[in-house]
């Protein structure tokens, strides 16, 4: 009798087991910090943020940044060596790289042909605006599959691409994780069941503030609703040309509110169009932002730029350094960004008027509280706007590859953690036991009914392909432009060029070569890369040749646009 209780039971389980088999359980989603990190052993103050890592047998720690444009890995072994112009030296380029990869001493990694024959993505992003050397990624690098783990998750075996360019800016120059539309990492460890999909959420904490810094999070296969407020803002992941977002996913700011401690609230974009900017979470700044835009926003806040207003070797390299002797006081209140869904992200003071940061020489960080700098690059209208780190030390931002959309929140920046799985979207089970069901399946989850399964259905909040605003205020201004577009138009060009240059370092001798994949003379650097005179607009080089030839070999970077409209400018030395 007990006997056959006991088989009862058993087939009982079994037969439980075997109707479910059509739809396993789905896996929870994975969670790890985005962390100051120590990169060399014996130097405590190496510290770089980003997710730590393991790579290779025996393992390997490295750290690196979470990459929406790139569908596959690439991390550095010792043989690429930094722009030398920008990183001072070997100590220091291995820190801020996140340490380095040596893959002939991994037993697990195993060499291929390039990065396809790895099994690695074919295609990286071509967009205008990204870093210049990324379509040259996948057949130029090194390139093998070897073992790999964030945080101290259970390893999987990727397609890793080991760069033999300096393909970057230089500025952003860690270890790049892949997780793009066709991330590998995503691509694996989805196939291996350690994830429910290919939906990954980014908080970068907050930094600069000394005990009260707070190490940020990525999710992978879901995010953390402890860390959003509010409700949502998504929108189609657009990668296209047109849109001019290399990371797919562009956003319309109609306005930045400065808010000043005693109450006023003081708009930085009076007469100004909305500014389409591109989220690109590895970017080092809070904003790359139009020239009259970055103007407005020192004036009414009373910040006076340094001359040299900016540095390409600091850590926040193209921040505009202030000079905290020019006013009483720095200003010291939030930014809040009005965004055309009428989402509003307050960016706190503290995390875009930050201390200086650089590097001694055994790659150590240093951290100099008596200058400030503001983490706001100016570029010009035809260099597209982004939203770097920074914004997302006051918003969250989740990646839905199944739907194709991206999810943002007002951030909040707490230490605690309830993570949300959401679901594929073609899930192959019966209805009954996808979607929501998926919300049983972690500890961490508390509230089922905001399980966020759901996201990728959503079209009506998407944003609108152009904005009625913007076309209207572009008639205006076409009459206007007219007018003045050609006198004016050659005035931008000639200061474009004349802000966009700068000297190599004053305190290096001749060039040793390395820094650009042609030896061609270097007209300016920025995010995407250095950029020759070659490779400017016709107009602008013969302007280059013939009035600012001399000028090349002085100092540009103490140079300033001060806008007067979106379309002119003067030329200033210093200050405004
Ligand atoms: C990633 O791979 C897809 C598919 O090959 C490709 O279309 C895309 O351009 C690649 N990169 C990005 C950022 O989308
Ligand atoms: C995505 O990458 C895989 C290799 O990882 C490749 O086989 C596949 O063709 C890629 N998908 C697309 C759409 O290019
Ligand atoms: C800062 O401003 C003061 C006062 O205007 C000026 O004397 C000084 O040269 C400036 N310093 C820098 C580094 O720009
Ligand atoms: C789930 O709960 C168990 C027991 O309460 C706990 O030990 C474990 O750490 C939790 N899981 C996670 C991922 O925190
Ligand atoms: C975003 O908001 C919409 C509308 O309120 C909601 O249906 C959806 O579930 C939310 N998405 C997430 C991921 O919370």
């Amino acid at each position: 009798m007990f006997i056959m209780l006991i088989w009862g039971l058993v087939v009982a389980v079994w037969a439980g087991r075997s109707l479910a088999v059509g739809c396993p359980q789905p896996p929870a989603p994975l969670s790890f910090p985005l962390a100051d990190t120590q990169v060399n052993p014996r130097v405590p103050g190496s510290l770089m943020r980003g997710i730590p890592v393991r790579i290779g047998t025996p393992p390997q720690n490295l750290v690196m940044l979470p990459w929406p444009d790139l569908n596959n890995t690439y991390i550095y072994d010792d043989q690429t060596a930094c722009n030398t112009k920008l990183i001072d030296n070997d100590e220091i380029c291995r820190v801020r790289r996140g340490g380095y990869y040596y893959e002939t001493e991994s037993t697990s990694f195993t060499k291929t042909t390039d990065v396809i024959d790895a099994g690695g993505a074919p295609v990286e992003i071509d967009t205008l605006g990204s870093e210049s050397g990324i379509p040259k990624l996948v057949s130029s690098s090194l390139a093998g599959t070897d073992r790999f783990a964030a945080g101290d998750k259970e390893p999987v075996t990727i397609p890793v691409g080991i760069p033999r360019l300096q393909w970057d800016g230089g500025f952003t120059i860690s270890h790049a994780l892949g997780l793009g539309p066709n991330s590998t990492y995503l691509n694996a460890l989805v196939a291996a069941r350690q994830i429910p999909s290919r939906v990954w959420s980014i908080f970068w904490g907050r930094m600069w503030m000394g005990s009260a810094d707070m190490d940020g999070a990525i999710v992978l296969g879901g995010y953390d609703k402890e860390k959003v407020i509010g409700e949502n803002f998504t929108a189609q992941l657009d990668y296209s040309e047109n849109m001019g977002c290399w990371t797919g996913m562009r956003v319309i700011i109609v306005d930045v509110i400065a808010n000043f401690p005693h109450g006023a609230d003081v708009s930085i974009m009076s007469g100004n169009l909305p500014v389409r900017s591109c989220i690109v979470p590895q970017r080092q700044l809070l904003w790359e932002v139009p020239v009259d835009i970055a103007t407005e926003l020192r004036k009414k806040a009373g910040l006076v730029s340094s001359s040299p207003s900016m540095s390409i070797t600091a850590f926040h390299a193209l921040a505009t350094m202030l000079n905290t002797t020019a006013s009483d006081s720095v200003f010291d209140g939030d930014l809040t960004f009005v965004l055309s869904s009428g989402l509003r992200i307050r960016v706190p003071n503290n995390q875009f008027i930050v201390p200086r940061i650089g590097y001694a020489e055994d790659g150590s960080r240093v951290v100099d509280q008596s200058q400030k700098d503001l983490l706001v690059y100016s570029v010009t209208n035809q260099q597209p706007s982004t939203l770097g780190r920074y914004f997302l030390t006051a918003a969250y931002l989740m990646i839905n590859h199944e739907a194709g959309t991206f999810t943002m929140w007002q951030g909040n920046p707490s230490r605690k953690s309830t993570l949300v799985p959401v679901s594929q979207t073609s899930e192959q089970c019966s209805p009954e036991s996808s979607g929501d069901g998926l919300g049983t399946t972690d500890n961490h989850t508390t509230d089922d009914g905001e399980s966020g399964g759901s996201s990728g259905n959503n079209g009506g909040q998407n944003e609108p392909e152009s904005d009625p605003t913007t076309e209207t205020s572009v008639s205006i201004g076409t009459i206007v432009g007219a007018a003045v577009g050609g006198a004016a138009g050659l005035a931008c060009i000639v200061a474009l060029v004349m802000f966009c240059l700068w000297k190599r370092r004053r305190q290096r001798g001749p060039e040793t070569g390395g820094f650009l994949p042609d030896d061609g003379p270097v007209a300016y650097i920025d995010n995407t890369g250095p950029k020759e005179i070659g490779s400017l607009p016709p107009m602008a080089t013969e302007l280059v040749a013939e009035d600012l030839r001399p000028e090349l070999n002085g100092d540009f970077r103490g140079y300033e646009l001060h806008g007067s409209g979106p379309y002119g400018g003067v030329l200033n030395r210093g200050g405004y």
